[in-house]
């Protein structure tokens, strides 16, 4: 479909778009697709296909990435349809997990040739979807899957207790529970590779003018209470409570969580994705890239980009400009408004845009610099490029996606650096070593299976040094 039909206010033309637009230094920009109306969310699958919700179509679509070198996604189509309101979209083991406006559904899905190998069923029914509908999932590396669902309402006490929490089920659907509340809207949530938190994005309340209340950054902790309604920012209290007599009010803000990080008033923050591949430049792996939706609610328009947060070694948070200029520089006109953000294994970063109905595609050009090492053995050579592992066997592919996902190269890059492995183990004795690692190598939640496939990776890997 003609993407300029399906966009209300998309004035400009695609190639337009993406003149406008600047990116971190280091980070070469691409148009990779600009016909995907209202593009949510992202996933990416082990083959690198990019998965995208559209919502408003009640679709997700399946892009091939680009493979021959043109920059654009080299195909696209409809994985499936007739759904409602599909938002969030997970890949775990072999599943394509979809959470709609009002429920969670999964289908088995290949890898290899990109195709649902089975019926979709919904594991999750019931859930209320007035106001803010959109529903994202996500999976921790605790096993469990995390759901969020933002409030009906701009400012209310909710009946139903789903609303503005974030919860967590079993991958099968089962004890569904309320993980944390006071969430007007977390719509994007990820895992620090470096701290193991959950961190969540929230957009604050409406009508207190320009520059309130600002949006936030929290870290969830189980059962915790972040503010919403009574409260925002620094337990500040709500003007919409503040003649409420009831003392359990000032006792709820006392204890709820103040944010980590505030992002400008009406920014609309709305995914948030660690970057966890060793591609990235120096300074962004472990930096978290966080989508700018832009403001509605403001009488200058601001936001309108993505950007990285960055933590210092006391755990300060510093934020950047990571992709901008889809505000013009009056403020005035939208060229686009950014959603989502998702890495593939070779570090291209992915960023959907649902006013222009576009991806960008972001890739680290400029050589890696040597990351810091804190031990005391020769700092290893800056990393050259080398031939990527072989990906002959699907086992390995495997294995090296759950070694980008846990973040192995963190500690194996250099510090202890995984090579001679041929030598001591057999494929069996080194997946068995994943059962009893050495601290402070930490012990994963592996199933066999996968316990295997990081022994095929490693052991693939060494054949080709
Ligand atoms: C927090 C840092 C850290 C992380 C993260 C980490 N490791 Fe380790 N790992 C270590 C350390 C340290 C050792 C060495 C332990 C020892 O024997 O003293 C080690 C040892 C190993 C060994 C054995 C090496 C040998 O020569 O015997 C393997 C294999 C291994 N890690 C694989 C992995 C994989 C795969 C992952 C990701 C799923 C991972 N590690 C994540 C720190 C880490």
């Amino acid at each position: 479909m003609p993407w300029r039909q399906m966009i209300g206010g998309a004035k400009t033309n695609e190639q337009e778009v993406i003149q406008k637009l600047s990116a971190a230094s280091g980070y070469q920009l691409q148009l990779f697709a600009d016909s995907v109306p209202n593009a949510r969310w992202l996933a990416i699958t082990r083959s690198g296909d990019i998965l995208v919700s559209q919502p408003k179509k009640g679709q997700v679509s399946l892009l091939s990435p680009d493979r021959d070198g043109d920059g654009r996604a080299d195909n696209q189509r409809i994985l499936i349809g007739d759904l409602n309101r599909p938002h969030g979209l997970l890949l775990h083991e072999n599943w394509l997990y979809i959470a709609e406006s009002d429920a969670v559904g999964r289908v088995p899905f290949d890898h290899s040739d990109a195709r649902l190998a089975g019926r979709y069923q919904r594991i999750v029914e019931g859930l209320e979807d007035s106001g803010h509908w959109t529903k994202t999932i996500e999976k921790g590396p605790d096993g469990w899957l995390y759901l969020s669902s933002g409030s009906s309402c701009n400012v209310c006490v909710e009946k139903d207790r789903r609303r503005a929490s974030i919860m967590r089920l079993r991958p099968d659907g089962s004890d569904l529970k309320i993980f944390a509340t006071g969430l007007r809207n977390s719509v994007g949530f990820d895992w620090s590779p470096k701290d193991g938190g959950i961190y969540a994005t929230d957009n604050g309340r409406d009508w207190l003018g320009d520059n309130l209340p600002p949006d936030e950054l929290n870290l969830i902790d189980p059962d915790k209470f972040y503010g919403w309604p009574y409260a925002y920012g620094d337990r500040v209290p709500d003007p919409n409570f503040i003649n409420d007599e009831d003392p359990t009010i000032k006792e709820m803000i006392a204890a709820s969580l103040p944010p980590v990080h505030k992002f400008a008033a009406h920014n609309a923050p709305l995914g948030i994705r660690f970057l966890r591949s060793p591609e990235q430049l120096a300074g962004y792996r472990g930096a978290a890239l966080v989508a700018l939706h832009g403001s509605w609610n403001r009488s200058v328009k601001d936001g309108y980009k993505v950007v990285s947060l960055h933590w210092d070694d006391g755990g300060k948070i510093s934020q950047r400009d990571f992709l901008w200029g889809f505000l013009s520089e009056n403020r005035k006109e939208v060229s686009g408004r950014p959603v989502a953000i998702a890495e593939d294994a070779k570090g291209n970063i992915y960023i959907s845009d649902d006013y222009a109905g576009a991806i960008y595609r972001l890739s680290p050009t400029a050589a890696p610099q040597k990351a810091k090492v804190s031990s005391k053995k020769i700092p290893a050579p800056a990393r050259v490029p080398r031939k990527p592992p072989p990906t002959d066997t699907a086992a390995a592919r495997e294995g090296r996606a759950l070694y980008l996902t846990h973040n192995c190269a963190q500690c194996h890059q250099q510090q202890v650096p995984l090579t001679g492995l041929n030598k001591k183990y057999t494929l069996q004795s080194l997946a068995d070593y994943f059962d009893t690692p050495t601290p402070p190598m930490p012990r994963y939640d592996l199933n066999g299976e996968q316990k295997k496939a990081l022994a095929h990776y490693l052991l693939s890997r060494e054949a080709l040094q």
